[in-house]
């Protein structure tokens, strides 16, 4: 999958599957299965880092996620968030910031919101650097969102979504996460543009999806209605380690055939 894929895919109904990935282990278990593509979600800072939101991700995190999950993943497409205030600095700092993760290995970067970033777009768009867009719930605006809360919910914020999206994709996004949104306005947005709109937690009307893989196998206690769980990790990784614990306990690991015996 390209960067310019993407509006032919959503052209063709083809619906995208994306998932987050930060590191080398689990990227080349992306690469045997069928996701379209990945992103190395600034939400590394609570998954992996354990943080209460996206905002302490910096750009030394950002990068270093990104070479291990290209390491894993040679082939795959790959999307790097720009992270807190990275492309706020003016556009020669948000160029050296998209930049620097394109040469750690993605193919596009992914930022948040459209107000006062619209010409910046442009400007990485015009320098050969793939932008996705991210609005609804904009996880770095946690402070001035007041959390995290289903966004566009009433006819102004609705309005000003539907306007937000339009901008995105006339700056040159190839594509849009849209994040916790009623399902008819995710709808609505999806049919109004040519580039795809991937939901999470945004419904059945768009033309992708994309979880937060740690959500998706249940590794974390995060259970939002969203996020659908494909597998228990949690307890598989228990009883894994439980099983591992129990065997040095009563001496049966390690065997003959795991010790080097002369
Ligand atoms: O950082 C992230 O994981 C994201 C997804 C939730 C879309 O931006």
């Amino acid at each position: 999958m390209t960067a310019p894929d993407f509006p032919k895919w959503k052209k063709n109904n083809r619906k995208i599957s994306m998932v987050t990935c930060y590191d080398a282990t689990f990227a080349a278990l992306i690469g045997r299965t069928a996701v379209d593509c990945v992103l190395v979600g600034d939400s590394c800072a609570m998954v992996v880092y354990g943080e209460k939101t996206t905002i302490p991700a910096t750009m030394e995190t950002m990068i270093r996620h990104t070479e291990a999950v290209r390491n894993g993943l040679p082939d795959a497409f790959i999307v790097a968030d720009m992270p807190f205030l990275s492309f706020r600095k003016g556009a020669s700092r948000a160029i050296d910031s998209a930049g620097s993760l394109i040469r750690a290995g993605a193919d596009a970067v992914k930022l948040e919101g459209v107000s006062g970033n619209e010409r910046m777009i442009a400007h990485l768009v015009g320098s050969g650097i793939p932008v996705m867009g991210h609005l609804g719930l904009t996880p770095q605006f946690y402070h001035s969102l007041g959390g995290y809360k289903v966004q566009g919910r009433d006819s102004g914020a609705a309005l000003k979504l539907k306007a937000d999206a339009l901008r995105l994709e006339e700056s040159g996004c190839f594509a849009l996460v849209l994040e916790c949104v009623p399902e008819s306005l995710a709808g609505e947005i999806s049919r109004s543009l040519s580039i795809p709109v991937i939901g999470i937690g945004a419904g059945r009307e768009v033309d992708g999806q994309v979880l937060v893989l740690h959500d998706l196998l249940g590794l974390t206690g995060f259970n939002p209605r969203f996020a659908r769980r494909y597998l228990d990790g949690a307890t598989l990784v228990k009883d894994a380690l439980d099983g591992y614990c129990r065997d040095v306990a009563s001496g049966a690991f390690p065997s003959e055939a795991e010790a080097f015996i002369s």
